[in-house]
């Protein structure tokens, strides 16, 4: 027991939780995830070795599936649009558990992917199954080499993220996010109208390192943030569009971690039933992007001050005060490119997370009645 509670100290490093020390390994797990896929060998583009063979048939399907529970369908939500964009494919997403309760039809020619960090969650296996029999294309991002769903897929894109030990998911909801991206480059890489949009992509990951590490340089800010919200007991995280996977991700943590009720909420949504529950004393953090979304963005901010909300809002560094009142609490992003924004704005989140669990006396790393992976339905 003592050499146990000593390794794990050593693993640890300076830092007092796997979770904690999880949020800062995403600086490099986001340049792993890529490695020897992205410019592999100083040629620009993507080559994804483990699915190589299949992306003909991947292009010559007619609709891809992306399915997962937890984080992994995060994952899944926050990359829809961009697998639309460039495979011009219709794409859906969906939770394991609820594909299966519904077993819908499924054909020869659909591509299935199976989004899971540990690859051995029962219902996402259940699911694959489930696939396999109606002979469709199934694809694996696991982050475990070996793994049931790792076995048992067509091809897959491994994670290389190193091992999470936190039962809340943070490097590897990041590297899901690039991994998926890269096969939507891939799958869009003939195409000539698209040509400008990927290469803007590619640049985006090329710096996706160094601008994980300016955000995770918010950190003193984000406690203190953290220190004023810790004892609510309800939060609401709004956003849309790219950032709609945030608001999810965001409440997820802190439902995990803080036992706090917090709900993501789709800020296009806000005049059917959220808008109900704003006043001056409700917490609500706001994610306003400036992407292509954010006139609406900033529609659903006005509704939300209309109400006599006071939301903390996530916005683009240099944001100006036109949009985003002087009396609102400012966490300060570094830009990428729209589809990449979520690895980005998912951090402060997880950090929120993490400062607020720590302050509420919460085990961080092994919140009560959850488990690493579910390997029961
Ligand atoms: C559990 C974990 C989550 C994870 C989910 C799906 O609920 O606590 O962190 O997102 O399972 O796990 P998977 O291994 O399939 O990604």
């Amino acid at each position: 027991k003592k050499l146990e509670v000593e390794l794990s100290q050593i693993e640890k490093g300076d830092y007092d939780h796997y979770m904690y020390k999880e949020i800062y390994e995403q600086a490099f797990t986001v340049n792993e995830v890529m490695r020897g896929r992205l410019d592999h060998a100083g040629i620009p583009g993507v080559k994804l070795g483990g699915v190589q063979n299949r992306i003909s048939d991947i292009k010559r399907s007619n609709r891809i599936i992306m399915i997962a529970c937890g984080t992994s369908y995060h994952s899944a939500v926050a990359t829809r649009g961009i697998f639309e964009e460039l495979a011009e494919l219709p794409v859906s997403v969906e939770l394991a558990s609820d594909f299966m309760d519904r077993e819908p039809p499924i054909f020869r020619n659909d591509t299935v992917i199976f989004i899971s960090q540990s690859g051995e969650t029962a219902d996402s296996l259940i699911a694959l199954a489930y696939c396999r029999k109606f002979r469709a294309l199934c694809l694996g991002v696991t982050n475990t080499v070996g793994s049931a769903i790792a076995r048992n897929t067509d091809c897959g894109i491994h994670l290389n993220c190193g091992p999470e030990i936190g039962v809340a998911s943070t490097k590897a909801y990041t590297s899901q996010i690039i991994a998926l991206i890269l096969l939507a480059l891939t799958l869009g890489e003939d195409s000539i109208s698209t040509k400008n949009r990927r290469e803007e992509i590619m640049m985006g990951l090329r710096q996706m390192s160094d601008l994980v590490k300016s955000t995770l340089a918010l950190d003193g800010k984000i406690k203190s943030i953290a220190e004023r919200l810790h004892k609510n007991s309800s939060l609401l995280v709004m956003g849309r569009g790219y950032q709609y996977a945030t608001c999810l991700e965001a409440a997820l943590k802190i439902k995990e971690i803080c036992y706090i009720h917090c709900e993501g909420v789709m800020s296009g949504e806000l005049k059917h039933g959220p808008l109900a529950l704003i006043d001056d004393a409700l917490p609500i953090v706001f994610i306003a992007t400036r992407d292509k979304f954010f006139s609406k963005i900033s529609d659903g901010l006005q509704q939300v001050r209309a109400r006599k909300g006071q939301p903390i809002v996530v916005c683009t560094e240099g944001e100006s005060d036109e949009f985003i009142p002087k009396e609102f609490i400012k966490i300060e992003v570094p830009p990428v490119v729209d589809c990449l924004q979520a690895v980005i704005n998912i951090i402060p989140m997880q950090l929120l997370s993490y400062h607020m669990a720590v302050l509420r006396g919460c085990n961080v790393d092994k919140p009560r009645n959850l488990a690493k992976s579910v390997t029961v339905t």
